[in-house]
């Protein structure tokens, strides 16, 4: 009998995790089947983004800060996935002891292990940015670790990047993978980058310059700004995006772009403009049929803390080929 894996999924924003553990979707002409998996929670503090999410699943988000749910009042699950905010790791580790009061943001690491102490599923997948593994001298990284092996599980982590995946994004993050069982953990592999696949360039995913509404466009003044800048070579080179190879990471303020920061911009026939909220979801691998239904500032915002669908498919497939999907 084919077996369901029930999954749980905290911080789920706009969805990208999800999706990518439930798989069943289309991106760029390739079909990633559907998983042996069904989502049976999901919760996230940002009504906003939360009414994304709603807008393209089944399974209904509720909005919730995490500190506030009670592990009894999630269901029963084999796999809890979460990509836990990461900010403030330095106060968490300059000062252990006040860990869980004086910051907002920074523990939330906590409550996962809370609901994976009570709720004990058989695996866990977390996801966070690569400079985490540096956070505080090296020192917050470890604590996640051992917190989380504190809670039963033997964990296992490695930096994936999107772009090894056919994703046209050069986006690394930590992956953290746990199991209660030590045999499955010792089983287990991470993803391997896809051979004999070149990677997609970003002009894969961008649309016609005649379709982009002016607004996406800087100003005459902006350009000339920049042009007198000292920076202008380094900008062009970094931020203005080489079409031909996938795009820098593409991050949760897009919305507030500009040619001084350092978010990925194009340059197309000497004019500069961001990319659209669509671009970017490709960027990041959701597929055309994801509703981007809120304002621009809060698709940008969802899509640039998504993980890749693609990306979380594979681990996902990976996990499942551990746990074995028939019993
Ligand atoms: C990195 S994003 C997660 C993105 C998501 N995994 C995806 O793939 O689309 C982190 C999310 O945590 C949410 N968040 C931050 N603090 C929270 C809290 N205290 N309770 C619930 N959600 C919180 C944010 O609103 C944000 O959507």
């Amino acid at each position: 009998m084919i077996r369901t894996f029930r999954i749980a999924s905290l911080f789920s924003g706009c969805g990208g995790m999800d999706l990518g553990a439930e798989g069943g979707f289309s991106f760029l002409g390739y079909k990633y089947k559907k998983h042996n998996t069904k989502t049976v929670y999901a919760m996230d503090f940002d009504k906003k983004i939360v009414d994304i999410y709603n807008d393209n699943f089944a399974n209904h988000c509720l909005v919730a800060n995490i500190r506030n749910v009670k592990s009894t009042s999630i269901p029963d699950h084999e796999i809890l996935t979460g990509g836990f905010p990461c900010q403030s790791f330095s106060v968490v580790a300059q000062n252990p002891k006040r860990l869980g009061y004086n910051d907002e943001k920074g523990q939330l690491f906590f409550e996962m292990k809370r609901i994976l102490t009570d709720k004990q599923p058989k695996a866990f997948v977390a996801e966070n940015v690569k400079g985490i593994l540096s956070a505080n001298n090296g020192e917050a990284f470890p604590l996640i670790l051992r917190e989380f092996e504190s809670a039963g599980y033997h964990v296992k982590y490695k930096v994936l990047n999107a772009a090894d995946f056919g994703i046209p994004q050069k986006r690394e993050r930590v992956f953290i993978v746990g199991f209660l069982d030590k045999k499955a953990h010792d089983k287990f592999r991470f993803p391997k980058r896809l051979t004999g696949k070149e990677s997609v360039p970003v002009s894969a995913v961008i649309d016609q310059e005649d379709s982009i509404d002016p607004k996406y466009y800087f100003s005459k003044k902006a350009i000339d700004g920049l042009n007198k800048t000292k920076h202008r070579n380094s900008m062009n080179k970094g931020r203005a995006q080489k079409i031909d190879e996938p795009c820098n990471t593409v991050g949760a303020h897009l919305s507030k772009v500009s040619l001084n920061s350092t978010d990925p911009v194009l340059k197309i026939n000497e004019k500069y403009r961001m990319f659209t909220p669509r671009e970017v979801a490709r960027i990041q691998s959701f597929p055309e049929d994801f509703k981007l239904t809120s304002s621009k500032t809060t698709n940008y915002k969802a899509l640039g803390n998504a993980v890749p669908p693609v990306m979380m498919w594979h681990v996902t497939d990976s996990l499942l080929n551990t746990l074995g999907d028939k019993d």
